[in-house]
């Protein structure tokens, strides 16, 4: 299994390559980045774990040299945004990134699952779609918007109210995009079932909504969720690779374009949205069924699903038309 991560000198990529670096499912790990990858990697090759590492700069073509044989491509390269500022204003800088890095990955590795951690997800997932059918390359079963924070904020944020010892333990779909009100998290979902009183359902959903922001208000100018992202990104990152090695009964919510999936057309359908995070079966493969659990959400959740298709679509249509008609 050689991970290539595509960022991998900034805030999330390096710990997120410290995770796979000390990963068993991995062989190779090779790291790109435009700064700072040979530091990174010198750093990283005195662990003592199996993965093979290199890093790469764009200089002597690099990314070709890190692309080429990956099975797994984790992107978190771009800027991330600094208070007052919304996901989507990074689309100006963020898009021409991953038009780039996705350019790569068709021409050098276009059968490797790819993890889309770079903002604004709603976008940057179907730019990549976009970049991949352009070049013939595109299977939607291995492209995925990384919405796994989302998930990780809900089992954690619901534990205040649970008491539950490992919050790890309660899985709480989390579905539609990663933009405020388009993350529409379904407690009435949650597995084992968790009993929210009515009062405090209202703030308890609009924290994981306002997970980012928490977070970037914090860090005050220096950034936003890098550690949180990088254990999810690697939560994520290590389900695909445990389900392409053959183990079954993987489900993972996250952001797919859904007429390329098994069950995806008929969610498509319902919520006028080609791209939305579900909960996806895994598979060797990768995205082998998507599940339309929108049907069983409660009333209030209804509402914000409603709110949630319009963003969502503008979103994504702004993601298409960057490719189909570049400005
Ligand atoms: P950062 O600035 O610390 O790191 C980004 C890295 O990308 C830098 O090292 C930079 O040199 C590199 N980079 C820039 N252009 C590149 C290119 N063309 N090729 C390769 N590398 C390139 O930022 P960060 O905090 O790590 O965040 C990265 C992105 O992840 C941001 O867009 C942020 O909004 C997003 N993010 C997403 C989620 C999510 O849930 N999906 C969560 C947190 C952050
Ligand atoms: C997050 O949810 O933490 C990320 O999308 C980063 C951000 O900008 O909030």
């Amino acid at each position: 299994m050689k991970a290539v991560v595509a960022g991998a000198a900034g805030g999330i990529g390096q710990p997120l390559s410290l995770l796979l670096k000390a990963c068993p499912l991995v062989d190779h790990l090779s790291l790109y980045d435009v700064v700072n990858t040979p530091g990174v990697t010198a750093d990283l090759s005195h662990i003592s774990s199996i993965a093979k590492i290199d890093g790469y700069l764009p200089a002597d073509d690099g990314m070709k040299k890190a692309l080429t044989g990956a099975d797994i491509v984790i992107i978190p390269a771009g800027i991330p945004r600094k208070p007052g500022m919304t996901r989507d204003d990074l689309f100006k800088i963020n898009a021409g990134i991953v038009r780039g890095l996705i350019e790569g990955v068709a021409e050098h590795c276009p059968d490797a699952f790819v993890l889309v951690i770079s903002n604004p997800v709603n976008s940057t997932v179907p730019i990549a779609a976009e970049v991949l059918t352009a070049a013939g390359n595109f299977n939607a079963k291995k492209l995925f918007g990384v919405t796994t924070l989302d998930v990780v904020r809900a089992e954690t944020f619901v534990q205040a109210i649970t008491g539950t010892k490992d919050p790890a333990q309660t899985v709480i779909p989390v579905i539609g995009g990663h933009s405020g009100e388009t993350i529409v998290p379904l407690f009435s979902q949650a597995k084992p079932s968790v009993d929210i009183p009515k009062e405090k359902l209202d703030e308890l959903t609009k924290r994981v909504q306002q997970g980012g922001d928490e977070v970037v208000k914090a860090k005050d100018g220096a950034g936003s969720a890098t550690l949180s992202m990088a254990y999810a990104g690697y939560r994520f990152a290590e389900r695909v690779m445990q389900a392409a090695k053959g183990k079954s009964g993987i489900v993972e919510s996250t952001f797919v374009y859904l007429p390329g999936v098994e069950g995806g057309d008929a969610i498509a359908k319902e919520t006028g949205c080609n791209y939305f995070s579900v909960p996806v079966e895994l598979g060797k493969e990768g995205a082998v069924k998507a599940h339309n659990i929108i049907g069983s959400a409660n009333e209030y959740e209804k509402k914000l699903l409603q709110t949630c298709y319009g963003e969502l679509k503008g979103n994504i249509e702004k993601g298409i038309d960057f490719v189909k008609n570049p400005p």
